[in-house]
């Protein structure tokens, strides 16, 4: 324990209250008085050793073999479960991303494009005129369409509604705060062992599958199960049911794009400047403001604000010399924040990714080296995608006076009253309607 960098001294419950509560200021505290690189003791999580240099996080992101999985998120291991590409050690992992690469870089991009905005189409259509409502939700129904046909296939079934209502029951069952703070103050366990979880883990669970069998006697579509389904290891076995459950429910259980996209318009609508931007853009531009309000966005409202890893051989890092065993979180939220490479860290400020492109270790929102995020090209196309569609489609305003502050939901961080806003009519639509399908 001395070998380890100097942090809060408070008792571990004190330390998990911080962290699940208040995070983020939590994390900024800690920065300010010990530093670049601190631990943090937290009740059931044990020490970890927070990282917010990024010569620090090169490091740790480009060590290969010498670090291993660390889990962020108690929530991941038993809904991803240990099959999950996130979860497996090398050389297991890389030899599974590399079967999965094609789900997210083998497909059609147009094709992709247009369903995106065809998703976000629907969903705007449904928006009702003049009054409050949650965005985070709105969103969490378009990127959950978008994901549902990549991995299923462009077909309506019938028996996909089924599993998307479960999908959402099981998102809706893990957002719960009641859930949350089960499961802060009793630890991983308490999850596997909860009657609410098996009662919306086992429903998904069955459809899924039920989806691979049909998969396997229909093996000639190109939808992400069957490209799974027909995929091959070096030695030429297939995927086993346990690889094919996890590795669909990972794909499926998508959280970060939803609140991200809410992040947007949350931070958008508070800044009329970029705003009145981003809207021309989206009309009649070439796509680079949407870009940087994308890059900019995931800066400053990272939906996973650390990434975790175990060292398995020795490293120095922040001047310190860790031990095999450590725990090191690579820490995006507060290297994000610092001014040494983002004047004005606070300020919501697209521009500066015009002016300057984003850093490979100064930008790091889907992390970074062998386990960087498999999506991360595809989740950026689908923000600019949805943002493009609805800037272009509708007018929104702030339903309440003050910034939203980010809460720690099951997967990533959202806004803690989930995106209030107000739609109304774009100025150029005809005579008033109820909803936006009729307009
Ligand atoms: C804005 C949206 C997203 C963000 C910010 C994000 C962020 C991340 C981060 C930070 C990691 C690395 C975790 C680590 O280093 O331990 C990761 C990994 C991963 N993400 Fe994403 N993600 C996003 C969207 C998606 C989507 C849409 C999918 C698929 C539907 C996806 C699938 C994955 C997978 C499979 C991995 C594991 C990669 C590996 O271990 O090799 N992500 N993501």
């Amino acid at each position: 324990m001395s070998s380890l960098p100097p942090g809060p001294r408070m008792p571990r419950a004190l330390q998990a209250i911080g962290w699940t509560q208040r995070p983020l200021p939590f994390l900024e505290r800690c920065q300010r008085r010990y530093g670049d690189t601190f631990t943090l003791r937290i009740l059931h999580w044990g020490d970890w050793v927070i990282l917010a240099d990024p010569d620090d996080v090169k490091k740790v992101f480009t060590a290969g073999s010498a670090v291993g999985v660390g889990v962020a998120n108690p929530l991941l291991g038993p809904v991803l479960g240990p099959r999950s590409v996130m979860l497996l050690e090398e050389p297991e992992h890389m030899t599974r991303r590399k079967l999965m690469l094609p789900s997210f870089h083998g497909r059609s991009v147009a094709a992709e494009a247009e369903a995106m905005a065809e998703a976000a189409r629907r969903e705007v259509a449904s928006w009702p005129l003049g009054e409050p409502f949650a965005l985070w939700p709105r969103m969490q129904e378009i990127t959950l369409d978008v994901v549902m046909r990549a991995v299923f296939g462009p077909e309506p079934e019938p028996r996909l509604d089924t599993l998307r209502q479960r999908l959402r029951d099981l998102t809706g069952w893990m957002n719960e705060p009641r859930n949350l703070a089960m499961l802060a103050v009793f630890g991983p366990g308490w999850v596997t062992r909860s009657r609410g979880y098996q009662g919306a883990m086992v429903p998904v669970e069955e459809a899924v599958m039920e989806e691979v069998r049909r998969r396997r006697a229909e093996p000639e579509r190109e939808d992400i199960v069957s490209m799974l389904v027909q995929a091959r290891y070096e030695d030429g076995s297939p995927m086993s049911d346990r690889d094919l459950r996890d590795e669909l429910v990972t794909l499926l259980s998508d959280g970060p794009t939803s609140t991200s996209l809410a992040w947007a318009f949350e931070r958008l609508l508070r800044n009329p400047e970029a705003l009145g931007r981003a809207r021309a853009d989206a009309l009649d531009g070439d796509g680079s403001y949407l870009d940087a309000v994308v890059k900019e966005t995931l800066r400053l409202r990272p939906p996973v604000p650390v990434v975790v890893r175990r060292l398995l051989e020795p490293m120095r890092l922040g001047g310190c010399e860790l031990p095999a065993g450590t725990t090191v979180a690579p820490c995006i939220h507060l290297i994000h924040r610092s001014a040494r490479y983002y004047p004005r860290p606070r300020l919501f400020r697209p521009e500066r990714f015009i002016e300057q492109p984003a850093g490979t270790y100064t930008w790091i929102p889907f992390g970074g080296g062998v386990r960087r995020c498999l999506a991360a090209s595809y989740a950026e196309m689908e923000m600019k995608r949805v943002l493009r569609t609805v800037l272009s489609t509708v007018e929104l305003r702030s339903a309440t006076a003050d910034s939203e502050r980010a809460r720690k939901s099951a997967i990533s961080f959202s806004p803690d009253r989930s995106g209030m806003v107000i739609a109304e009519r774009r100025s150029a639509d005809p005579v008033g309607t109820s909803t936006l399908a009729a307009a």
